[in-house]
C-alpha cells in the first residue's frame, strides 16, 4: 500500500478543486514535508555517523543503476533531496560535487549541517520540482531521484521537463521509486498479501499522518498536521512524461525490492513474487 498513511490516518479523496490544482497542493505537502523534517532530525547523528565511516544509504540496486562516478562525474544534483543523506552517498560514489533540491527549508537545513559535518562538497537549493531553477540547466553529469520522491509531485509532465532541462549533453538521468502497483497490496499481518481498496486510476488522495515505517510519529498529532496530497502515478504515465522530454530513456526496471522497508513483515516465501519498486535510466542526447 501507499507508504505515507498511518494506520489511523484520515485518508480521503483530493476534491476536484485541490486535484485540479498541483500548486496549491504541493503547497500543502511543503508544509507537511516540513513538519516531517522533526523525524529526519532524529537521524541526524546516523547518517552523519554512516557518512563519516563511508556507507552509502543508496540501495544496491541503485548503486548498481548510478554506477562507479569516480572520475566520471563532475557534478551530480539529486531532486528532492530531503535531509541529504543519499545526495552525499552520491559523492561517496564519486562525484566530484553534488547539489540537492528540496522544497522544504527545514530539510535543507539538515542537508547543510550533514555536509558540513563530513566537510562535503554541497551546495542545496530550495526550490519545487515544478520551479527547478535554470542556473543548473545543462548543468549535471547525472541526475537522481526516487524513493518516495514522484507521488507527491502532481503535474508529471512538468516534474519530467523539468529533469530533462538539468544533464549535460551526453548526462545520465536514474529515477528509482516505489511501484505503483505497491499501493494496491499490503501484508496480511501473517507473511502474505492481501489487496488493499485502492483506485490505481483514482488520482491524487488526500491523508494526515503517517506509517510509522517511514516516519516515525511526530510532536505533532495526526490531526494538527498538514494535510497532504500524494498519488500513485502509473508505470506508463511516468514513462510517457519521460519519453516527452527528447531524453533518451535506455532502461524502464520493476524491481522486487522493499524500498522503504515497509514490507518485512511478509514472509520469505512471497517475497520477489510482486514489483515493489522500478527504475528508468536516460540519457540526454
Ligand atoms: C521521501 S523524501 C525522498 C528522498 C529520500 N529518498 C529520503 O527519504 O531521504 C521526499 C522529499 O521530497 C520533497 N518534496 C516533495 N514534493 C516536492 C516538490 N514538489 N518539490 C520539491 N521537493 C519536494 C520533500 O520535502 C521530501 O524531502
Amino acid at each position: 500500500m501507499s507508504p505515507m498513511p498511518g494506520d489511523e490516518a484520515d485518508v480521503r479523496a483530493a476534491t476536484p478543486e485541490e486535484a485540479a490544482d498541483p500548486r496549491r497542493m504541493h503547497a500543502a505537502n511543503r508544509v507537511a514535508w516540513d513538519q516531517a523534517a522533526e523525524d529526519y532530525e532524529r537521524r541526524l547523528a546516523g547518517s552523519i555517523h554512516r557518512l563519516r565511516a563511508g556507507r552509502s544509504s543508496l540501495l544496491p540496486v541503485e548503486l548498481d543503476l548510478i554506477g562507479d562516478l569516480r572520475g566520471r562525474c563532475d557534478h551530480a544534483i539529486h531532486v528532492q533531496c530531503a535531509g541529504g543523506e543519499d545526495t552525499l552517498s552520491l559523492w561517496l560514489a564519486g562525484a566530484a560535487r553534488v547539489t540537492g533540491i528540496d522544497f522544504s527549508p527545514r530539510m535543507l537545513d539538515l542537508a547543510r549541517r550533514l555536509a558540513a559535518a563530513v566537510e562535503a562538497p554541497a551546495g542545496w537549493v530550495e526550490a519545487d520540482v515544478l520551479d527547478l531553477p535554470h542556473e543548473l540547466d545543462g548543468t549535471a553529469d547525472l541526475v537522481y531521484t526516487g524513493r518516495g520522491s514522484i507521488m507527491w509531485v502532481q503535474d508529471i509532465d512538468a516534474w519530467a521537463a523539468g529533469l530533462a532541462r538539468l544533464p549535460r549533453p551526453g548526462g545520465r538521468l536514474v529515477v528509482f521509486e516505489g511501484h505503483p502497483a505497491e499501493w494496491l497490496f499490503d501484508g496480511d499481518g501473517g507473511g502474505g498479501w492481501i489487496l488493499t481498496d485502492y483506485d490505481y486510476f483514482a488520482g491524487p488522495e488526500a491523508s494526515r499522518g503517517w506509517s510509522p515505517a517511514y516516519i516515525e510519529r511526530l510532536s505533532l498529532s495526526d490531526d494538527a498536521q498538514a494535510w497532504k496530497f500524494a498519488r500513485a502515478w502509473t508505470l506508463g504515465e511516468v514513462v510517457t512524461a519521460l519519453l516527452g522530454t527528447g531524453l533518451r530513456v535506455e532502461t524502464v526496471t520493476e524491481h522486487p525490492v522493499d524500498w522503504y522497508g515497509g514490507h518485512r513483515d511478509v514472509h520469505p516465501a512471497e517475497r520477489g513474487r510482486l514489483p515493489l519498486s522500478f527504475s528508468v535510466t536516460a540519457t540526454r542526447p
